[in-house]
């Protein structure tokens, strides 16, 4: 008899999802490899760490090498192992992109801090915000830049993290984006993730997802407010839940 298993694309972010249960994510790594070795599946990690800030993890917990990155929150693209970004898709989210203009907006808001120079990105401008003061400041931010017409999207994750990118991205977007370059069924795709910039992730379309079970609050109630059966919400935690999911949806036997 012919073997039910084929290949499938799988999408995870990396903090607190990948990565965060050392022994789970060695597991999980070894059988996703044989995986891609024997059925062609392909394995992209999605984060919103910079470049930077993903080699420092890549070296500290030795992750295996993706067959595509996906950096600062969806805005950089990085296939087969280049070191520059994929210029289909930087094409798709520079109309309209004006940092300066969005500087100039968010000067207003004393509660907005600066992330880190190496987290600021060509498509991406990223600020701390503390979660007391985002019930009020993220609608005054929201009702500023509708006004302005600039056309961007933002992101509030872990209840510290704001990031502005433009309208056209986000880890989602990029997740269709490789989908439909390498003609992947949304059934054949699966989506992995634990906190805010990961909505965009299962929100996107119906591909099958995988909630870790220590997701953040804004994730899980996302998910109370949006259920669908092919979204999965793991018992367990980090790379332990998402072994649980790919076992649940039958990625892996
Ligand atoms: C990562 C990035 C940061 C971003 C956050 C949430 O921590 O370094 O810039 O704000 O992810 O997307
Ligand atoms: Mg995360």
């Amino acid at each position: 008899m012919e073997s039910a298993v084929t290949k499938f694309l799988f999408v995870t972010d990396l903090d607190n999802t990948l990565v965060g249960d050392d022994r789970a994510l060695v597991e999980l790594s070894e059988l996703l490899q044989q995986h891609r070795q024997q059925h062609g599946t392909k394995i992209v990690y999605s984060t919103g760490r910079s470049p930077f800030l993903y080699r420092e993890l890549q070296q500290e917990k030795n992750l295996i090498q993706p067959d595509a990155l996906v950096v600062s929150v969806g805005t950089e693209i990085y296939v087969d192992g280049s070191d520059t970004p994929d210029s289909d898709w930087s094409k798709i989210l520079a109309p309209g992109w004006d940092k300066q203009a969005i500087l100039n907006i968010t000067k207003k808001f004393s509660e907005l801090v600066l992330q880190p120079e190496t987290e600021q990105r060509p498509f991406k401008v990223s600020f701390f915000l503390e979660q007391k003061a985002s019930c009020d400041i993220l609608p005054q931010l929201e009702e500023e830049f509708k006004n302005s017409e600039l056309n961007i999207k933002l992101i509030y994750s872990s209840g510290i993290d704001l990031d502005i990118l433009p309208l056209s991205s986000d880890k989602g977007q990029a997740m269709q984006f490789l989908r439909q370059k390498w003609q992947f069924a949304s059934e054949q795709t699966v989506v992995c993730g634990d906190s805010g910039n990961d909505i965009a992730l299962f929100a996107v379309g119906n591909e099958r997802g995988i909630i870790v079970g220590n997701a953040r609050p804004e994730l899980l109630q996302w998910h109370q407010q949006n259920p669908a059966d092919y979204r999965y919400l793991a018992q367990n935690y980090c790379a332990a839940g998402i072994l649980e999911g790919l076992k649940y949806f039958s990625f892996l036997e």
